[in-house]
């Protein structure tokens, strides 16, 4: 096929060698943190301070990080690549963008973005972010991190969905298939004939449903990778 359409799905395991830890690593943020507390519209009700806290200390280490030669070679896909290619990450730092990539789907939200609970507005979010920190277009004192928590829907799943079901090409990037719906993407990849890759440092959950497995670190598979679609 001449321009196959590609969906690139990537996880915590792209950002692991910029020094952004990952989730379900040994030592990971889910040993140190509990997803209820600091990753839940309860645990944001029931202690904002604590999950404001903990994504500013995210969003701090974020903007510190520079991009590894996992993402810019995926920016070049992008750019290079003559048929579509659709780049959706579950990550909520911009180390894609800073990495050269211009259109990036945030499902799970990000860290540069701030939401309100009360009328739906975004903004770019400060540095620190405070609790009952004013929205600018409404006033109500309910800005929240704009992130995707667990019991809430994942951002453009309709947009995701479209090109899955135009897939060529589907990879799985530093993820370990353990939430959904993104770990559900082979499957729906799969079920259209796409030609599916996972690139990941330890098997994912959902390592099975993948034609072709790549182990290694993601700034040595990715552009490996990205040189054998470019040719
Ligand atoms: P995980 O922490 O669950 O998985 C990270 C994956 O990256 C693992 O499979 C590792 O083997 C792999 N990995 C680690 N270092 C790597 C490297 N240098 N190169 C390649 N792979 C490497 O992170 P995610 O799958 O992204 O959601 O987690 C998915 C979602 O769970 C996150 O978006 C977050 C979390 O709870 C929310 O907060 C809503």
């Amino acid at each position: 096929m001449a321009h196959p359409s590609i969906v690139i799905l990537t996880g915590a395991g792209i950002s692991a060698e910029s020094g952004l830890g990952t989730f379900r690593d040994e030592g990971g943020l889910w040993a140190q943190h509990r997803i209820e507390d600091v990753a839940t519209p309860e645990g944001f009700a029931r202690n904002p301070q604590l999950v404001v806290d903990f994504y500013n200390a995210r969003r701090a280490q974020a903007a510190e990080a520079v991009p590894n030669a996992g993402h810019i070679a995926l920016a070049r896909l992008q750019a290079e690549h003559k048929g579509d290619v659709l780049l959706v990450t579950q990550n909520v730092d911009d180390l894609h963008e800073k990495g050269g990539s211009e259109d990036v789907l945030h499902m799970h939200g990000a860290l540069n973005s701030a939401l309100c609970s009360a009328c739906d507005h975004r903004w770019p979010a400060p540095l620190e972010m405070h609790v009952a920190q004013a929205c600018p277009n409404c006033a109500a004192p309910t800005a929240r991190p704009d992130i995707v928590w667990f019991g809430e829907i994942p951002y453009q799943m309709d947009r995701i969905q479209d090109a899955l079901e135009r897939a060529d090409i589907f990879a799985a990037i530093g993820t370990s298939g353990n939430v959904y719906p993104a770990a559900g993407f082979v499957q729906m990849a799969t079920h259209v004939g796409a030609k599916t890759v996972e690139m990941n440092l330890e098997p994912g959950e959902n390592v099975a449903l993948f034609e072709d497995v790549r182990a290694g670190k993601a700034s040595e598979t990715v552009p490996k990778w990205v040189d054998e679609i470019l040719g």
